[in-house]
């Protein structure tokens, strides 16, 4: 498969591009800064070409309409909009409302932008998207709360990846969106009970058993579904 991942150079995305690189997949494997991305750097010396390395913010819209012609091939099999970020879990007094626009810029807005920009060869590949969002994204399942700019952002990913459900499967694209566990990274931080590759092997099942029906759908990587 061709297999695009964003947010590759850390935690759960560096985890899912080395297992499908050790797959025998090709990844393409997006980065902010790429030149300081060590682990991928020494992945891709290994992958005998398999792996590329793409410059990319998810919040540069330019850098995301030009996505098409670095990754080079026609037809993308899965894309994995895993780039994500956390302005912090605070409550109301806590709330920064640049920050909260930075999460809604790079996790709302950042995978529709990637999809728009891939969506040619994703039809090409009768393709799957999968938007890592988060449990917290979960109206349903709030009752907690805090962490208001990273919860919005996520709830606003939910209804994106529905729209791009319905709009892309006539198309023969398959959009879901996963939430991957608590997952001991930089983000879930060493509290989080989810070692990072019990997750992304949960995820890769996942995604194996996906199929037209699983559109528009909201599961947890352990392959349940999800309340919205
Ligand atoms: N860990 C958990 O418990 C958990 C739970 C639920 C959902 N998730 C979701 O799972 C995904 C991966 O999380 P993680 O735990 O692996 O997080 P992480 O270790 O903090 O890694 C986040 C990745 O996203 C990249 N990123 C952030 N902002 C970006 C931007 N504007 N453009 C491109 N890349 C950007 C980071 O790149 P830099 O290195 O350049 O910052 C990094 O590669 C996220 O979408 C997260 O919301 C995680």
């Amino acid at each position: 498969m061709n297999i695009v991942i964003t947010g590759a150079n850390r935690g759960i995305g560096l985890e899912l591009t080395r297992r499908y690189i050790d797959r025998g997949d090709t990844v393409f494997a997006t980065a902010r800064k790429p030149e300081q991305a060590a682990e991928l750097q020494a992945l891709s010396a290994k992958a005998t070409g398999r792996l590329r390395l793409i410059a990319l913010d998810v919040t540069d819209g330019a850098a995301c309409a030009a996505l098409p012609s670095r990754v080079e091939t026609p037809r993308v099999e899965l894309l994995i909009n895993n780039a994500g970020v956390s302005s912090g879990w605070g409550g109301l007094d806590e709330l920064d409302f640049a920050t909260a626009l930075r999460d809604f810029d790079a996790n709302a807005l950042g995978p529709v932008r990637v999809v728009r920009a891939l969506r040619g060869k994703l039809v090409a590949a009768h393709g799957k998207v999968v938007n890592m969002t988060s449990l917290m994204g979960s109206i349903a399942d709030n009752q907690s709360g805090r962490g208001y700019g990273y919860r919005m952002s996520k709830v606003a990913l939910n209804m994106a990846t529905v729209n791009l459900a319905l709009e892309l499967a006539p198309e023969g694209v398959t959009c879901v969106c996963v939430h991957p566990g608590w997952v001991k990274t930089d983000m879930g931080g060493p509290g989080a009970p989810t070692p990072v590759g019990e997750s992304a092997g949960q995820v890769i099942m996942l995604i194996d058993r996906l199929g037209n029906d699983s559109a528009g759908k909201f599961y947890h990587a352990e392959g349940r579904p999800l309340p919205w």
